[in-house]
């Protein structure tokens, strides 16, 4: 089954495709270096690099690229405030890595949260989707936190897997069942 980015929404988010509209938020959002502390990305140089890189986003929804990017906007303000994506899609086994990132400022309010929820009850109730994995870099606590709440089960860790500021990182491997999301959601409704 192919997996579309298609407009979610929820109480205070509106998941959506990034348009290049979204520049100033993009460039505000992905600059603050410590967004990147546990990921394999950096800051970029300049603006026509962001330029770049959110126009490459924006031509991915037509190529039909593995990756797919939903922009997380905070309705009240009408701001791109993060992105939350698929990534390694496996038609054939039903299965996808999802990752997060909410703008620094914006952190702490509950946005992932809200964010990967309406997308995990999209993917497992409208896509076929029967597992969701999150790889989290070891000392990612946010990041562990969020799985966790979501959810998904510390189910085994790839010792010294990334390699940054000349450092050797483990990764965490979580994972979360269609079967388990349906226990969840059902214990939830009692
Ligand atoms: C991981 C990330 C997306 C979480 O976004 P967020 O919108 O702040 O998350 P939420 O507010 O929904 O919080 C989720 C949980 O994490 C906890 N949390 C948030 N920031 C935290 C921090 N810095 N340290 C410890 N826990 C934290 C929250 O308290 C919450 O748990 P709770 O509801 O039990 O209290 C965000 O920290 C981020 O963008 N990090 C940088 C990019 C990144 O590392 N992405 C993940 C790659 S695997």
């Amino acid at each position: 089954m192919e997996i579309e980015v298609c407009n979610l929404e929820t109480e205070r988010l509106l998941l959506r495709k990034l348009n290049m509209s979204d520049l100033e938020d993009y460039i505000e959002f992905r600059s603050n270096a410590d967004l990147h502390k546990f990921l394999s990305t950096k800051p970029k140089d300049n603006v026509k690099d962001y330029k770049k890189s959110l126009k490459s986003i924006v031509k991915s929804y037509i190529s039909k690229a593995p990756r797919l990017i939903w922009a997380i906007i905070f309705k009240d303000k009408n701001k791109l405030v993060g992105t939350i994506s698929i990534e390694n899609y496996l038609c054939a086994h039903k299965l996808c890595e999802l990752g997060w990132s909410v703008n620094v400022n914006y952190q702490g309010k509950g946005i992932a949260s809200e964010a990967g929820h309406a997308l995990i009850n999209h993917l497992f109730g409208n896509c076929d989707i029967n597992r969701i994995y999150a790889s989290i870099w070891q000392g990612n606590e946010a990041s562990k936190k969020l799985a966790l709440k979501l959810g998904f089960m510390h189910e085994g860790t790839d010792r010294q897997a990334r390699f940054k500021n000349g450092k050797f990182l483990d990764v965490l491997n979580f994972g979360l069942l269609k079967t388990e999301w349906e226990t969840l959601n059902k214990n939830k409704k009692m």
